[in-house]
């Protein structure tokens, strides 16, 4: 699936975001290497700490199901559902990545239209703390 394709499917995620404290919805793509999709949203809570960003979400469902090896993940967010700027992903969804994914693995932020940036995770998350 290319990019574009796939942050596509994290608009699509967005739309089923929980978010009635921030407003902020966020949706993710997570492609493994076999080329099965996973999608995420940000799931928040009134106690605020449980929130589980989009990113997580993809990724735990993916984990969860025995997936193990991914290439790349699509994020989008914004205010209301309309996603003026790129939305990068937390220090704790890096984190997250950091776990399963190599340096080379590809980080997809979209925006309204078709423009799009990507970043490695080694680029996002330089000196990471890990297993390696
Ligand atoms: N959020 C994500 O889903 N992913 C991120 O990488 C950053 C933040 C969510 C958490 C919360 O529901 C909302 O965005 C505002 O912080």
């Amino acid at each position: 699936m290319t990019d574009k394709k796939l942050v596509q499917k994290a608009k699509e995620a967005a739309e089923k975001s929980y978010c009635p404290y921030s407003h902020f919805s966020v949706g993710a793509a997570l492609m493994t290497k076999s080329g099965k999709v996973f999608q995420g949203c940000n799931i928040e809570n009134a106690s605020f700490s449980p929130t589980c960003c989009a990113e997580r979400t993809a990724f735990f469902k993916a984990i969860s199901e025995g997936e193990r090896d991914f290439l790349k993940i699509a994020i989008v967010g914004g205010i209301n559902g309309s996603f003026t700027d790129y939305c990068t992903p937390c220090g704790v969804c890096r984190q997250v990545m950091a776990e399963f994914c190599d340096r080379d693995f590809t980080v997809i932020l979209g925006k309204d239209g078709d423009e799009i940036k990507s970043f490695s995770l080694g680029e996002l998350l330089p000196h990471s703390f890990g297993l390696k």
